[in-house]
């Protein structure tokens, strides 16, 4: 295993107004060719951490590095290595300019020539046609948006791209390209790449390594396919037991039906695993005492008190 290109080590998020940390000691390691998919259900705190990644919000503990050495939010060098991509890409260009001149803007900015000439071959590169590259943001395709979104995104050649939700709000059949562009720039650029998504499906069929957060904290984390096919942690199961498409492929694994509370509790406020209210397995030592963040084999770690055991095939 090579060392990661870009982290965010032990990171807390907190927003003020009393509220708890919407992200709670995350630490996320992005490795060049590869891409890590963060999932969890609405208001774990995958956007935060993504945001915290880019310096578009303040660490109140914790911090980047890239390359091994700390960088601040506003260093200049997380600027020109770490990239985003949004949900909705045509609100991320000005309405009044054309995709072609957005896309040139950070030549502009670097004072480079030839800018027309290499935007187009930035955007032909994803897919945008010369004709299209003259349009305005909203009068092209949602997919033609995003493409020309990426092709922003990398005409610098950054080494990270932090993707929050970005084929979300696309039709599938478009989303399916956008995925196949994605791993395309994995492996022709080496980008290492954090992709946070709600589709269980699409994170495993894209992503080499996957985490599951839960209400702040990343609850699991291993390659795709164990995550997909054998999770340990019972959260894990359960939202993965949410998705009926998704058949899990081993029926070895028992099904999770989370609890039922009539209270909402807020599993930040937990003093123990933030889980432990829904948890049909939490124990008296769940209550009370935070698991940590255990590796149960290579690479795949797992924050439970009560893990469900490795399958043997
Ligand atoms: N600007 C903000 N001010 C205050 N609280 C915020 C802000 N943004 C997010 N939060 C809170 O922080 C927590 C994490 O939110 P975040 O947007 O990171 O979740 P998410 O996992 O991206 O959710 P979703 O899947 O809905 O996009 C939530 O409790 C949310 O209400
Ligand atoms: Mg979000």
């Amino acid at each position: 295993m090579t060392d990661p290109v870009f982290t965010l080590e032990n990171g807390y998020v907190r927003y003020g107004g009393g509220h708890p940390d919407a992200v709670s000691g995350v630490t996320v390691r992005l490795h060049k060719g590869e891409i890590l998919g963060l999932v969890g259900e609405s208001g774990c705190g995958k956007s935060t951490t993504a945001r915290a990644m880019l310096g578009l919000v303040p660490l109140n503990e914790g911090h980047l590095t890239l390359h091994g050495a700390p960088v601040g939010p506003n260093d200049k060098r997380l600027r020109a290595s770490v990239q985003a991509i949004f949900q909705n890409p045509a609100a991320s260009f000005n309405p009044k300019r054309s995709l072609l001149d957005s896309v040139a803007e950070p030549l502009r900015v670097r004072g480079i020539k030839d800018r027309r000439r290499r935007a187009l071959e930035e955007l032909d590169r994803v897919g945008v046609t010369e004709a299209m590259a003259g349009r305005r943001p909203y009068e092209v395709s949602g997919g033609q948006a995003q493409r020309a979104a990426i092709a922003r995104a990398t005409i610098l050649r950054p080494e990270v791209l932090v993707c929050d939700e970005p084929v979300s709000a696309l039709d599938v059949s478009i989303q399916a390209q956008i995925l196949e562009l994605l791993a395309e720039l994995r492996t022709e650029q080496g980008l290492a790449m954090l992709f946070i998504s709600h589709d269980l499906g699409v994170v495993a069929s894209l992503c080499d390594r996957t985490a599951v957060m839960y209400a702040g904290k990343v609850v699991e984390q291993g390659a795709a396919p164990d995550i997909a096919n054998r999770p340990r942690h019972p959260y894990s199961v359960a939202l993965q037991d949410a998705v009926p498409s998704l058949d899990l492929a081993d029926d070895h694994v028992p099904r999770v039906r989370t609890r039922a509370v009539t209270d909402d509790v807020d599993g930040r406020t937990l003093p123990g695993c933030r889980f432990s209210a829904l948890c049909p397995f939490a124990t008296d030592e769940c209550a009370t005492t935070p698991p940590p963040l255990d590796e149960l084999s290579p690479r795949h770690e797992v924050a439970c008190h009560h893990p469900f055991a490795p399958l043997h095939h």
